[in-house]
């Protein structure tokens, strides 16, 4: 059954959403789901752009199908060869035996990777901006490597103005009808997905958003049509604004952010006693996760967010407390960077997750630990109290000076 959506004359929205998948490249939880949006423009030739994840391709055919209405499909351009956007390529090629498939080079090899079918007798290979001009349209290629993976291109219409932004400026999140970005709540029922969506799945490559952020800057854009979520037809520097602030790895909030491990409860009583004496110090905007319950997804998205950071973690197999550990190495995965941290270790005998903790944020970039950092053995006393308000000064002093 189609049920494709007409963005204007010509422009057609032909992807489809899923509910049904627990976890986005089976690691991140999706709640609310996600879509896999394609789109068809019906000009003197025909172009696709992009196709979608295996998992909506029927409903993606019947659109395709019903908006082509008997006419054949000329081109697909390839903006991205993530599986979740090229799943239906081989299909296409069998139902659209003329159709020719526009990607840069290596965009043509990873087809190659994936497929078997004869990618080079349909290949139309371009170059960094290099256009297509397929009648009314005329499509100019902008590369854009490691945004998220190294093939990525993004295509802008000149004669829209219609930014097809691949990977970009996409969110998990299922369309529920609504598709447009000034259609939905975006900035409180979408923007901590869309952060959540960024950070884990293209936070490491911040210099290479930036770089496309500047190559995008010179474009009169009119829309952005990414490859997951809402499109953006209004407003478009708010979201561009969130992206240069992700990407550019500075706090986008001001505020203390509170992440431990607790095997038994004392290390989260000390986080609880921290947290009133850092409110009673006036720091506004606090927020606090056991790191055993919250997905790591979550905590590395709000760590991004956040100004200043505590970790607390108890020894464990003379260790950090493993939960913890995968936070702080995700973190390090995701190059993160320029945040105000602190650390709190617990343990009732050989205490070293502090060590380990300070290891571990030392070698990630412009990471300042501030003092004291705080070590409780077993549970807090009168001396781990005095030294949590030494340390609430500290986290008072650098919220204040965040910007
Ligand atoms: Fe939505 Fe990088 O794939």
């Amino acid at each position: 059954m189609h049920n494709y959506r007409k963005i204007n004359s010509d422009v057609f929205y032909v992807g489809a959403s899923d509910r049904r998948l627990a976890l986005f490249e089976n690691i991140y939880p999706i709640d609310r789901g996600v879509s896999y949006n394609s789109y068809l423009v019906m000009d003197e030739k025909t172009v696709l752009l992009d196709t979608v994840d295996h998992s909506v391709s029927r409903e993606f055919l019947d659109n395709v199908e019903a908006v082509l209405s008997g006419r054949k499909l000329d081109y697909l351009i390839v903006n991205h060869m993530e599986p979740d956007h090229c799943s239906v390529i081989a299909e296409l090629v069998i139902r659209y035996p003329e159709l020719a498939i526009v990607g840069n080079a290596k965009t043509i090899q990873m087809i190659k990777q994936f497929y078997s079918f004869d990618v080079d007798s349909r290949a139309h290979v371009v170059k960094d901006g290099d256009s297509l001009s397929t009648g009314k349209h005329n499509f100019v290629f902008a590369f854009a490597p490691m945004v998220h993976w190294p093939e990525v291109m993004v295509s802008f219409d000149t004669t829209d103005g219609y930014l097809y932004s691949a990977d970009a400026f996409g969110t998990f999140g299922a369309l529920s009808g609504n598709l447009y970005a000034d259609e939905v709540e975006f900035d409180r029922e979408w923007l901590d997905d869309a952060r959540r969506y960024y950070i884990n799945i293209v936070g490491k490559y911040g210099v290479q958003v930036m770089n496309t952020l500047k190559k995008a800057s010179s474009l009169p854009i009119k829309m952005i049509l990414p490859l997951h979520g809402p499109i953006w037809r209004e407003d478009l520097g708010y979201f561009i604004g969130k992206y240069t602030t992700w990407a550019s790895y500075v706090p986008e909030d001001k505020g203390l952010l509170l992440v431990y491990s607790s095997i038994y409860g004392n290390t989260a009583s000390a986080m609880d006693l921290l947290a009133s004496m850092c409110a009673e110090k006036g720091i506004r905007n606090i927020h606090m996760y056991d790191a055993s319950k919250t997905d790591c997804s979550v905590l590395v998205s709000e760590c991004f967010r956040y100004s200043t950071i505590v970790f607390a973690s108890p020894t464990y197999n003379a260790e950090i407390f493993p939960k913890m550990e995968t936070l702080l190495l995700d973190l390090k995965a995701h190059a993160f960077q320029n945040r105000d941290v602190a650390v709190i270790e617990n343990g009732t005998w050989a205490l070293s997750s502090g060590r380990k903790m300070t290891e571990l944020l030392s070698a990630m970039k412009n990471i300042r630990i501030l003092e004291p950092s705080v070590s409780i053995k077993s549970s807090v006393k009168d001396g781990e109290r005095e030294q949590l308000a030494v340390l609430a000064d500290a986290l008072a002093a650098s919220v204040n000076k965040a910007e």
